[in-house]
């Protein structure tokens, strides 16, 4: 549901991936006009204009319309500095270039002329359905030109942003891949490691259950396993039965001994993750 609107904003968008699937549509909820999208992939280009009633397309970032308020780079973190290069001297001090990137920094978006910014959504994104991108935290970072476009922007399509600078925003995606990534991988080899025949979805209550109490008491109070315990018995077991994987060995030694460093000397001193 639509909560905020902002003044009539002219935008365009170059890259027509991902992210640009679910922005299109939530920018245009916001009461932002969409006057071009530019991609480098002409049928790509046409079917998400057609999508999305976006009257001007292009191949190329040098085909980019005049007058514009907003620029925001949709395309891969790897395509920012070409395109960027393409973009030299070609703007104006009235336009806001943005990139939409977790790891990229502000400094790249320099030498167009344009006031230059970060719009960065900590969510993952897919073509293959739009993800909403309202509650979804945005990560701002600019030039006073560009945030005063950009934050009440935030508020109209997600209502809820930050402020953060290339340094946090770079330490934000390496902390997002501990918190996304690597827990994508343990349920990976969790699976690996079930009795033959059995569906992982027999874990949902469990893992949901948990989830739930990481957000509501957050990871330090909900850390639970024979680990903590300090339970050794159960620990070598474990251990006994990854003898034939012995990266797995290695990694569930290491893992238990940051839940509980000392464990396997049967110390009984409760830590923190990253507590020498
Ligand atoms: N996906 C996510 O979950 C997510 C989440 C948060 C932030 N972001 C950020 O959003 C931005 C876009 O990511 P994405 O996942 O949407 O990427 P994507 O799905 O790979 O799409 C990138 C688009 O940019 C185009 N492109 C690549 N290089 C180009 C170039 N040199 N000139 C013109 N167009 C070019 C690609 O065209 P081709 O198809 O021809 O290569 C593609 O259409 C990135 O900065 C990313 O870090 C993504």
């Amino acid at each position: 549901m639509k909560t905020v609107e902002i003044p009539s904003l002219r935008v365009a968008l170059i890259g027509a991936g991902k992210l640009a699937w679910s922005l299109i549509p939530a920018l245009q909820e916001a009461g932002a006009e969409i006057v071009q999208l530019i991609s480098r992939d002409a049928a790509r280009g046409q079917h998400d204009r057609e999508a999305y009633g976006i009257p001007v397309g292009g191949t190329r970032p040098a085909e980019l319309l005049p007058d514009l308020d907003l620029v925001l780079l949709t395309v891969s973190d790897a395509s920012i500095p070409e395109v960027v290069g393409q973009l030299a001297g070609r703007l104006s001090p009235a336009t806001v270039l943005a990139h939409c990137s977790g790891s990229v920094p502000l400094s790249a978006l320099s030498g167009t002329g344009a006031q230059s910014g970060v719009f960065y959504p900590l969510q993952l994104f897919t073509r293959a359905a739009r993800t909403p991108l309202q509650g979804v935290p945005f990560f701002l970072e600019g030039n006073p030109g560009a945030l005063e476009l950009l934050q009440p922007l935030a508020t109209a399509v997600s209502g809820r942003w930050y402020p953060l600078d290339s340094a946090g925003r770079r330490q934000l995606h390496l902390a997002a891949v501990w918190a996304c990534n690597f827990p994508n991988l343990l349920f990976r080899l969790a699976e690996s490691l079930m009795p033959a025949g059995m569906d992982f979805r027999v874990y949902e209550p469990l893992v949901r259950q948990h989830i739930d109490k990481v957000f509501r008491e957050l990871p330090a109070a909900s850390q639970t396993g024979p680990a903590l315990r300090g339970d050794l018995p159960t620990l070598q077991a474990h251990l006994q039965m990854l003898a034939d994987q012995p990266a797995l060995a290695e990694l569930y030694r290491t893992l238990s001994d940051l839940i509980r460093p000392g464990v396997w000397e049967g110390q009984t001193k409760k830590g923190s993750p990253g507590e020498p």
